[in-house]
């Protein structure tokens, strides 16, 4: 589907990577951006810069009524950006941090579904339309140092992929984006190589044009998926090795 013209829903529209998808679908030609975030009031500049077409929501994805009021209220999107997610660098042995842990299944797993569950029929009744998933290669191989979050993307991937293959009749485009590190939000004071946050807003929204469903935006991530396909047993050694040093 065209990204010029669309009428697009963000999560997490004040994050670090929210804003360039805000900026980027701006710049794309969407007709309207709902722009979601738990406190509507962060998102005053960014709705300022061009008040017609960006409306700030309240939404906590987390929130069975926040979600399902969304999906009735901006009944016209068809194109869902799944951005919202949190991640909070723990290990499991060693951090065995189950409130943390269940945090980020609530929000990067059962977030991202339910998202995904309450606007189905909104995007079949507006043609099919297409959501975006924020992943991360991490939900494809194991980074211990951030493994609980890991393993909330690895769920998250999947139930991508069972969405994608459920909605496929009703023509809904499911793609999943999977960058390394972005050098933005979460990772802004992570230590290079990083994909810079509009690369990975224009390789996603790309995607939607030319409706492909698995994206590695940067070389990181496409350098990591090739030598997950080559060896994956080499790269989650190597990932492995960084706990201990
Ligand atoms: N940065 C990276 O290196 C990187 C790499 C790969 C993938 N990603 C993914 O990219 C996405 C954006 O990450 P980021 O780096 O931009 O992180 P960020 O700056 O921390 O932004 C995360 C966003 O998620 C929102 N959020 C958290 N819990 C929520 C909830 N219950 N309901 C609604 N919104 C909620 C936050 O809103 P509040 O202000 O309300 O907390 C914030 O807007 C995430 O899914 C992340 O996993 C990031």
């Amino acid at each position: 589907m065209q990204v010029q013209g669309a009428i697009a829903l963000v999560t997490g529209a004040n994050g670090g990577i929210g804003q360039y998808y805000i900026q980027g679908l701006q710049q794309t030609g969407a007709a309207r951006i709902y722009a979601g975030a738990r406190n509507p009031d962060s998102l005053k500049d960014i709705a300022a810069a061009d008040p017609d077409r960006i409306i700030p929501i309240s939404l906590d994805i987390t929130d069975e009524a926040s979600v399902k009021e969304a999906a009735e209220a901006y009944s016209d999107v068809n194109l869902l950006i799944n951005n919202a997610g949190v991640g909070f660098n723990q290990r499991l042995v060693a951090d065995a941090n189950f409130d943390q842990m269940r945090v980020e299944i609530e929000v990067n797993y059962f977030g991202t579904l339910r998202m995904c569950l309450a606007f189905a029929p909104v995007l079949k009744a507006n043609g099919g339309g297409a959501i975006v998933n924020m992943l991360t290669m991490l939900a494809k191989v194991n980074f211990p140092l951030n493994a609980s979050y890991g393993a909330s993307k690895a769920a998250a991937l999947l139930a991508t992929q069972g969405i994608r293959a459920e909605l496929a009749s009703q023509k809904t485009l499911v793609v999943g984006v999977m960058p390394g590190t972005v050098d933005a939000g979460m990772s802004k004071h992570f230590p290079p190589p990083k994909v810079a946050p509009e690369e990975v807003v224009r390789a996603a929204l790309q995607a939607v044009v030319d409706e492909v469903e698995d994206v590695y935006p940067g070389e990181q991530a496409q350098k990591m998926q090739a030598q997950l396909l080559q060896d994956p047993k080499a790269i989650e050694k190597w990932m492995a090795e960084m706990v201990s040093t």
